[in-house]
């Protein structure tokens, strides 16, 4: 069996992110056949056409190129202002340029944290828009919103909760059949 290689991307930049915690968890709940890899995007610089006309930056060139070599991109992302977080929409809008961009057709799999009761509910049904923009193939359900994250994981990033791990193995268990649905589809 080969090994789906799949690609982490965290919508806070923040160490102790609770959003990086379920991302980490994710990974740590991916079923044997899939490997996670959280990629960073601190160094993109904000969105200016001006500077795409001369060409993709350095950092923006390598997050396409890694995406698109990948089998599928698992989302952890806050909810800032009721939407996705400003920096992170700026790198989505960045990657989201040219008609190789590496969304299209690429497996999704969203989840949300916050310290609020909701979860991040409403920052997925963004992230859902705009990844249909960018023809992204988005995992529909199980839908995992971790809401009071603060009480979830430890000091260490690590989840207590068993409610949170068995729906985010759900998902990782459901995102491994949906690569390879939209494989079987390609
Ligand atoms: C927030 N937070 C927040 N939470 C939420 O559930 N809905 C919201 O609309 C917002 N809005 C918001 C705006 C801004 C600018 C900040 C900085 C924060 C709180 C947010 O969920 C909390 O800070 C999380 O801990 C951020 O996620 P990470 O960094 O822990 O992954």
């Amino acid at each position: 069996m080969s090994t789906l290689d799949i690609v982490g991307l965290c919508g806070s930049l923040r160490n102790a992110s609770v959003n990086r915690a379920a991302l980490n968890l994710a990974g740590s709940l991916m079923p044997a056949s899939m490997q996670l890899d959280v990629v960073e995007w601190r160094e993109v610089p904000s969105f200016d056409a001006d500077v795409f006309a001369k060409g993709y930056p350095a950092p923006v060139q390598a997050l396409r190129e890694r995406i698109a070599r990948a089998d599928g991109i698992v989302i952890a992302t806050p909810e800032y202002n009721f939407s996705i977080p400003g920096a992170f929409k700026n790198v989505i809008d960045w990657l989201s340029r040219g008609e190789d961009q590496p969304f299209a057709h690429k497996p999704v799999a969203l989840l949300s944290a916050s310290p609020g009761p909701l979860g991040g509910a409403r920052v997925q049904y963004d992230m859902r828009r705009v990844m249909l923009f960018v023809n992204a193939m988005v995992l529909v359900k199980p839908e995992v919103f971790i809401g009071g994250a603060g009480g979830k994981f430890d000091a260490d990033g690590n989840c207590t909760d068993e409610t949170t791990r068995k729906f985010v193995g759900d998902q990782m268990k459901a995102f491994e059949k949906w690569i390879g649905a939209v494989k079987r589809m390609a």
